[in-house]
């Protein structure tokens, strides 16, 4: 099988939500040859340096990423950049082929990255669409914050941060995986308890969220760090990659946050 042909494969795995035109997205090739016959599998987040090198040394012939490659959307290249030179060569190098998955999953009637989380955290309870990368999840069993966010670390999120309520039993919340459009309207909305999202803004959200449990209204913004808050999606493509096709090796490859903490 070639590298193109799986991935065509992939973004039919989410026609469901019905027919979109992606020809203008970013799920496309960013490094290597689209033809290259693969066996080996990677699947992560994001194709930082040390993952590059990992999965070479486990003989991938394509990685499978959610974000970009190189600091931007579309994944332009810096002009006159030494980072972006020096990655440049360690993936010439490689010849490993690279392949965005980002916008297919998220637009998937379940929002597959959403699924992926849902599932990561071993939440029970009622999804409902809202917007693009905006979805809910009403618990059966209430949780606090406090315990949603032991969830998250038991996952590898090591740097999760609450804004306001903390240890009070809530059940609405409202999953803003990454750095989604809407998140303080979803914040503000009273059908929601807590905004699970990736990164935010302090000033606005975290400062409302304060206020609003100090002024007794029950509301949390929990900020996970964006790759453990979306990695759940990538975890459940891949094994739902090693389900539906036994002949290819795959291997989830976890890059980590980008903080460390002192
Ligand atoms: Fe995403
Ligand atoms: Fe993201």
């Amino acid at each position: 099988m070639k590298a193109k042909e799986l991935m065509e494969l992939l973004f039919h795995w989410c026609d469901d939500n019905g027919e979109k035109d992606y020809s203008n997205t970013c799920d496309t090739v960013k490094n290597g040859d689209p033809d290259r016959e693969i066996r080996k599998v990677a699947v992560t987040m994001t194709a930082t340096a040390d993952l590059i090198r990992k999965a070479q040394e486990w003989g991938a012939d394509l990685l499978i990423v959610h974000e970009p490659t190189f600091y931007s959307h579309m994944d332009q290249h810096l002009e006159n950049d030494p980072v972006t030179k020096a990655k440049e060569e360690l993936l010439a190098k490689t010849g490993m082929v690279i392949w965005r998955y980002h916008d297919h999953p998220h637009n998937k009637k379940m929002d597959m990255i959403g699924e992926g989380t849902v599932k990561m955290l071993g939440f029970q309870g009622t999804w409902i669409n809202r917007l693009w990368a905006v979805n809910r999840f009403i618990l059966d069993e209430p949780l606090t914050p406090r315990e949603i966010m032991e969830r998250f670390r038991r996952n590898g999120g090591e740097h999760v941060r609450i804004c306001g309520t903390v240890d009070e039993p809530c059940k609405n919340i409202s999953l803003c995986l990454g750095t989604p459009r809407g998140v303080f309207e979803e914040l503000q909305d009273p059908e929601v308890d807590v905004v699970l999202v990736g990164e935010s803004c302090e000033w606005a959200l975290g400062e409302y969220a304060r206020d609003a449990a100090a002024l007794g209204f029950k509301k949390a913004l929990m900020i996970i760090g964006h790759n453990p808050s979306e990695k759940g999606g990538m975890i459940l493509l891949s094994e739902m990659l090693s389900n539906e096709i036994p002949s290819l090796e795959i291997k989830y490859f976890d890059c980590g946050e980008v903080y460390h903490t002192l």
